[in-house]
């Protein structure tokens, strides 16, 4: 699989990052030829993924915590990842079912939509370590200039 275009960006565990990398896939996501209705899921899955870090990983704002977030545009398909290296997740696929939340304050339905809004998506956690997160989409061609 040919690697065409690679981002990626570090950012401090802050909600205002969740909006720039969202802006930042929207972006990225613009180089393949995608109707804007999936740009914009791509948005909402990014975010969810980003938001999960600041608040899950690290509990909120925490400039110590550092989140990645790569993007790949492959021949067939658009790659987000987005790594933390925080509290990590005890029970993957727990964690992964409608309705699930640590935080009886929450949905538990992030995950759902990154789901739902992606072709694919990947999980992998350790206790204590951290939380990679890797979303795969579908692409028929990348746009040509
Ligand atoms: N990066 C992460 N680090 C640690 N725990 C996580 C991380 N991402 C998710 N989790 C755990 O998985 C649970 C489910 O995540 P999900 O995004 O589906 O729901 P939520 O964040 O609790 O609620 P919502 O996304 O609807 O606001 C979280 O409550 C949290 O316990
Ligand atoms: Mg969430």
């Amino acid at each position: 699989m040919n690697t065409i275009n690679y981002i990626k960006m570090q950012l401090y565990s802050l909600g205002e990052n969740v909006g720039i990398a969202r802006i930042a896939a929207a972006a990225f996501a613009a180089q393949a030829d995608l109707p804007i209705s999936v740009i914009d899921e791509i948005k909402v899955a990014v975010s969810e993924a980003v938001s999960n870090a600041v608040i899950h990983g690290y509990g909120s704002n925490c400039p110590d915590g550092r989140i990645e977030f790569e993007m790949l545009l492959r021949d067939d398909r658009l790659e987000f990842i987005i790594t933390d290296f925080g509290k990590g997740i005890e029970d993957v696929s727990l964690a992964r079912q409608a309705s699930y939340s640590t935080d009886p304050e929450r949905m538990g339905l992030g995950f759902v939509f990154m789901e739902s809004f992606m072709d694919e998506l990947e999980v992998e956690s350790k206790t204590g370590h951290g939380t990679t997160v890797r979303m795969y989409k579908r692409i028929h061609s990348p746009k040509t200039h």
